[in-house]
């Protein structure tokens, strides 16, 4: 295959110390040469190799894809009239799950496949390049296994939330849906799925309950990652840490213990401000995480209840903005962060060797994705070397 060369590239994000200087390991007046799919050259234009085509990123920025490592894209309907309410004071409670279950359930595979390619092209446009996509508006054998084949035809970052919140018909046995959970539904679910997730905050899954389904997932060949500390202060991200899951998400409610767990771990912390924004609660506190040492990722949550989001701009925006992050520490959040957080070192970073998953953006400095809040800003992507 040919190389081609992209240049005109006024600051180039490589999120490799060993390219530039800062946290962003940034080249200004940049070039970089793409081959067979992967980052063949990079470095000062004016040192660029020959090659048999030229892009030009007329001026702009250039950074690896968004790497979104926590999306529920596999759903059916919305809960437009739950938003309304909470703008109106009303609280959230994961009880609005029920709705979108029963609306999930009842839509045939051609809808939710096509819902999930729509929010994919969404994504897309905005720059991310790899999504991870979780079920967990099924919450039965068939409908949590047919999510996660739905999702598997998009991505390969799968992951598994039959215990995402016990479903109506179980409300009166919660330990015989955790049985479920932990066997049949993990039998048919872990041939479609790299990951295991639980919603453990109130009005979901307690730590035990939390603790059985991430040893079943591992038992299973699922590693282990968590929905915690979203609600209230809680145990999640103590067990996460515990069982050496991959990442802990939301992380809004933290003590000193939880911070100091992180910490001295290698489960990431991942920060979902579209969550914060739209339930209309405190923002978690990246500043606090960041300068105890914990990595942190930037992710969109994507779900009709409580972040109808696909847009990673806003993500840093807000994270730039409510959160104490700078804005290179948001965008390194929302790339080299999320690839952390998914455990892949070949995404997040542009070095020879990595995929050629990037975005152009119509602007000389990626610091404008915070600056210039709510404006499309993202030109092209290219995803494994092509535009798309
Ligand atoms: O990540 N917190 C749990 N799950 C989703 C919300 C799901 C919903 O309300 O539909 C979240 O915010
Ligand atoms: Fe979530």
């Amino acid at each position: 295959m040919s190389a081609v060369l992209l240049d005109d590239i006024a600051s180039l994000v490589t999120n490799d110390p060993a390219a530039g200087p800062g946290l962003l390991g940034e080249v200004r007046g940049a070039a970089l040469v793409v081959e067979d799919g992967k980052v063949a050259w990079l470095g000062p234009a004016d040192r660029a190799p020959a090659c048999d085509a030229g892009v030009s990123a007329a001026g702009g920025a250039v950074l690896p894809g968004f790497v979104d490592s926590h999306t529920h894209l596999v759903f059916a309907g919305d809960r437009l009239s739950d938003f309304v309410g909470r703008m109106s004071g009303r609280p959230y409670a994961p009880d609005g799950i029920a709705s979108t279950v029963a609306a999930t359930r009842a839509a045939p595979d051609e809808i939710l496949t096509a819902n999930v390619a729509r929010l994919l092209g969404e994504l897309r446009a905005g720059g991310v390049t790899t999504v991870e996509v979780k079920s967990g508006y099924g919450l039965t054998v068939a409908d949590e296994a047919r999510a996660l084949m739905i999702a598997r035809q998009f991505t390969a970052e799968t992951t598994f939330l039959g215990a995402h919140v016990v479903p109506t018909e179980y409300a009166a046995d919660r330990a015989a849906y955790v049985d479920l959970v932990t066997g049949p539904m993990l039998a048919a679910a872990a041939p479609h799925a790299r990951w295991i997730d639980v919603f453990c905050d109130r009005g979901a899954f307690d730590e035990a309950e939390a603790r059985a389904v991430c040893r079943a997932g591992r038992a299973a060949g699922l590693t282990p990652r968590l929905h915690g500390n979203q609600l209230e202060p809680g145990p999640g991200v103590r067990l996460a840490v515990e069982i050496g899951a991959a990442s802990v998400d939301h992380c809004t409610h933290l003590t000193d213990a939880d911070v100091d767990a992180l910490a001295n771990s290698s489960t990431v912390a991942t920060l979902l401000p579209g969550a914060e924004f739209s339930t209309r609660a405190r923002y978690p506190d990246a500043r606090r995480l960041l300068d105890a040492g914990v990595t942190v990722a930037l992710a969109t949550d994507c779900n009709p209840g409580t972040s109808y989001t696909t847009s990673m701009a806003l993500c840093i925006a807000l994270a730039v903005r409510e959160m104490g992050m700078t804005p290179a520490e948001a965008v390194h959040a929302a790339t080299a962060g999320g690839a952390r957080a998914l455990q892949r070192d070949d995404i997040g970073v542009l070095r020879p060797g990595a995929r050629a998953d990037l975005a152009i953006l119509a602007a000389p400095d990626v610091g404008y994705l915070a600056y210039r809040p709510g404006v499309p800003l993202v030109a092209a992507v290219w995803k494994d070397g092509r535009p798309v």
